[in-house]
């Protein structure tokens, strides 16, 4: 009786949270600001109303920080050797979620708010940027690549939220890495570098 019991209250968690998986609109690869514009607007912004962003605009982040632009699967962003060892996750006030590229869509990871382990800063959302050296390899000269790659992806999230008028801030002074890295459930491999805060500008 105690093993039923066990058992559906870990089929109804793993259902809850995959039930809320959610498919990302297509991201827009057309038009925009100009990438000139962007550049020039590119700064950092630190204060935010609490409005939500829309899926469209969060589809619209996420594929140009790192998602595929190539049939292939390669990427907006370069990374090392092409080892892609970054993934990315969105933390809300209704909880975590790993983007998965490929798919274009979110798959939640958990129901907590997560955002203060972070950074300091109200935001609708904050993207964690997270490299598995798994992936990367973890000689000197791989996870100075890795470092690299990561900067790449920071800077598509300033140039994106930029070209959409929003504000972001790059954050490596990260409140609770290892807090957070336990409730995403990451990998020994698996570290956090770099997190943004993103949202409409106050
Ligand atoms: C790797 C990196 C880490 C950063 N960490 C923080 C941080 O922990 N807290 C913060 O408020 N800003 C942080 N920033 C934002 C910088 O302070 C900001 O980019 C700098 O002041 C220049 O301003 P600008 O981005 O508007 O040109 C970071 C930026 C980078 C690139």
């Amino acid at each position: 009786m105690k093993k039923v019991i066990f058992f559906s209250a870990l089929f109804s968690m793993i259902f809850s949270v995959q039930a809320a998986d959610t498919a990302l609109p297509a991201p827009v690869k057309k038009g925009g600001m100009t990438l000139n514009e962007a550049l020039n607007a590119r700064k950092t912004i630190r204060q935010y109303k609490s409005d939500m962003l829309s899926m469209q605009q969060i589809s619209q982040l996420f594929w140009s920080a790192f998602g595929v632009n190539r049939a292939d699967g390669r990427r907006t962003a370069p990374t090392a050797r092409n080892c892609q060892e970054i993934t990315l996750y969105m933390l809300t006030a209704k909880g975590a979620w790993a983007y998965a590229a490929k798919e274009n869509k979110m798959i939640q990871v958990s129901n907590k708010d997560l955002r203060s382990f972070a950074g300091r800063f109200k935001a609708p959302i904050y993207i964690v940027i997270v490299s598995n050296s798994k992936l990367s390899g973890s000689s000197p000269r791989s996870l100075h690549y890795a470092a690299m790659d990561v900067g790449y992806v920071s800077q598509n999230i300033y140039l994106a939220a930029a070209s959409m008028n929003l504000g972001t801030c790059a954050i490596g002074s990260i409140p609770k890495p290892d807090v957070l890295a336990q409730e995403l459930k990451l990998t020994d491999s698996e570290k956090v570098l770099l997190t943004h805060s993103v949202g409409i500008p106050k």
